[in-house]
C-alpha cells in the first residue's frame, strides 16, 4: 500500500511536471476524451479521412498529382483546394512522394477490405498556406511572414509530419476495437506503415534541429515544440506529443533528453480519440465546429453522429 500510494504521488507530480514544462494544461473534462462507441466499418472511414488528407497533400506537394493520377477512380468528391508543389530538396522529395504513394495503396486496400466498392467519397479539403499558418495563432504565436508549409523543406516536414503522426495515433487508439481478422491484419500493416514514416520525418527533423527555418530565426527544435504545443492544446487530453529534446525526466527511462520518437513514459504510443483528431484538423478545438484544413467537416457516419450530438 505505502509503495502505491507512493508511486501514486510520483504519478501526479509527473503527469503536473509533464503538463507545465510541456504547456498542455487545459485538459478538458474526462467525457470529452473518452472514444464514441463505432463499429469497425465506422473506424476505418473515420480514418479515410485522414488517409486521403494524407495522400493529397504528399502527391500534391511533391509531385504534383492528385489520388485518381495514381489510381484512376479511386477516391470522388471535391477538388482539394491549396496543395501546391513545394520547395523541397530532391532526396526530401523523394521520400514524401514515397509515403504518398503508399497511402493510396492503404486506401484501396481499404476500399478492398472494409467497403467493397469504389470510389470512395473524398472530404473537402482545405490545404492553402494561409489555412496552416492559422494554426500558431492557436498559441498566440506571430509570425512574419506568416507561415508557409510549401516554401521550404524544413517548413514542409514540420507540418507534414502530423499526416503519420495523427494516422498512427489513430490507429495506436483503436487496434483493441477492431473486429476481423483482415481488418486487423490491415490496421496492424498500416501502423507499421505510419510509425515507420514518423520515425524517418523525425529523424530528417532531428538532424536539422539547431537549423534555423528560413525566413525566421527560430529553429526546427523550437518550431517542433511549437507545433507540439498546438497539437496538445487543441487536442485538449494532455500530453500526446512532445518536441525533439525533452527534460531529463520526460525522456526514455528517464536518462536521455533526445526524443527522435515521442513516446508516453513507458516509450509506448500515444493514443488519440477520434474527437481529439476533429479538434485538431478544424483548427476549432471543436469536434463539432469544422473549418481548417477540413471545412465540411468528414465524410462518413461516425463523425455525422459526433456532430448530431454535438459531442465536441
Ligand atoms: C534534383 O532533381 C532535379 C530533377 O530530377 C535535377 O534536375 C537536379 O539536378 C537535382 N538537384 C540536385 C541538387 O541533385
Ligand atoms: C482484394 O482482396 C482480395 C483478397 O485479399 C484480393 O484477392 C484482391 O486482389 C484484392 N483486390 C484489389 C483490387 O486489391
Ligand atoms: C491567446 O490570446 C487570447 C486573447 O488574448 C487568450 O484568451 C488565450 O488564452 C491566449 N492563448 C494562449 C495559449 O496563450
Ligand atoms: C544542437 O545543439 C545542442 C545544444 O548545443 C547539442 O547538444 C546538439 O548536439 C545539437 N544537435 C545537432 C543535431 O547538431
Ligand atoms: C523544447 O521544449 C522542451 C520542453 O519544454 C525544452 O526542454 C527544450 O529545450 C525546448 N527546445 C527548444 C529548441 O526550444
Ligand atoms: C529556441 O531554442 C533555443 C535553443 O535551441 C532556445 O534557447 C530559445 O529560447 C528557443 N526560443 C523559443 C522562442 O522557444
Amino acid at each position: 500500500m505505502a509503495t502505491r500510494s507512493f508511486l501514486c504521488v510520483i504519478f501526479i507530480l509527473l503527469v503536473a511536471f509533464q503538463s507545465t514544462m510541456l504547456k498542455a494544461n487545459n485538459v478538458l473534462p474526462p467525457p470529452r476524451c473518452r472514444p464514441v462507441l463505432a463499429s469497425t466499418r465506422e473506424m476505418f472511414e473515420f480514418a479515410l479521412n485522414l488517409h486521403i488528407y494524407k495522400a493529397v497533400l504528399y502527391l500534391g506537394s511533391s509531385v504534383g498529382l492528385g489520388i485518381n493520377d495514381i489510381a484512376p477512380g479511386l477516391v470522388e468528391g471535391p477538388a482539394p483546394i491549396g496543395v501546391t508543389v513545394a520547395n523541397l530538396d530532391n532526396r526530401t522529395r523523394r521520400i514524401v512522394e514515397e509515403s504518398g504513394l503508399a497511402s493510396v495503396g492503404h486506401i484501396r486496400e481499404l476500399a478492398n477490405v472494409t467497403f467493397q466498392r469504389t470510389p470512395l467519397p473524398m472530404p473537402q479539403l482545405d490545404i492553402r498556406a494561409q489555412v496552416i499558418a492559422k494554426y500558431y495563432d492557436v498559441i498566440n504565436v506571430t509570425l512574419h511572414p506568416p507561415y508557409n508549409i510549401y516554401d521550404n523543406t524544413k517548413s514542409f516536414l514540420i507540418v507534414a509530419i502530423y499526416s503519420s503522426y495523427l494516422l498512427q495515433q489513430y490507429y495506436a487508439g483503436i487496434t483493441p476495437s477492431i473486429v476481423g481478422n483482415r481488418e486487423q491484419e490491415l490496421a496492424a500493416g498500416i501502423t507499421y506503415y505510419e510509425a515507420a514514416s514518423y520515425g524517418v520525418i523525425r529523424s530528417l527533423l532531428k538532424d536539422m534541429a539547431n537549423t534555423t527555418v528560413p525566413p525566421y530565426t527560430l529553429t526546427v527544435g523550437n518550431f517542433t515544440n511549437l507545433t507540439a504545443q498546438i497539437g496538445n492544446r487543441l487536442g485538449g487530453c494532455g500530453v500526446k506529443d512532445e518536441g525533439l529534446t525533452v527534460p531529463l525526466p520526460l525522456g526514455a527511462e528517464g536518462r536521455t533528453t533526445n526524443n527522435v520518437i515521442a513516446a508516453d513514459v513507458n516509450s509506448l504510443s500515444y493514443k488519440r480519440i477520434e474527437r481529439e483528431f476533429l479538434r485538431i484538423v478544424f483548427i476549432s478545438g471543436d469536434a463539432t465546429k469544422p473549418g481548417g484544413l477540413f471545412p465540411k467537416g468528414f465524410v462518413g457516419t461516425l463523425y455525422k453522429r459526433i456532430a448530431a450530438r454535438k459531442q465536441s
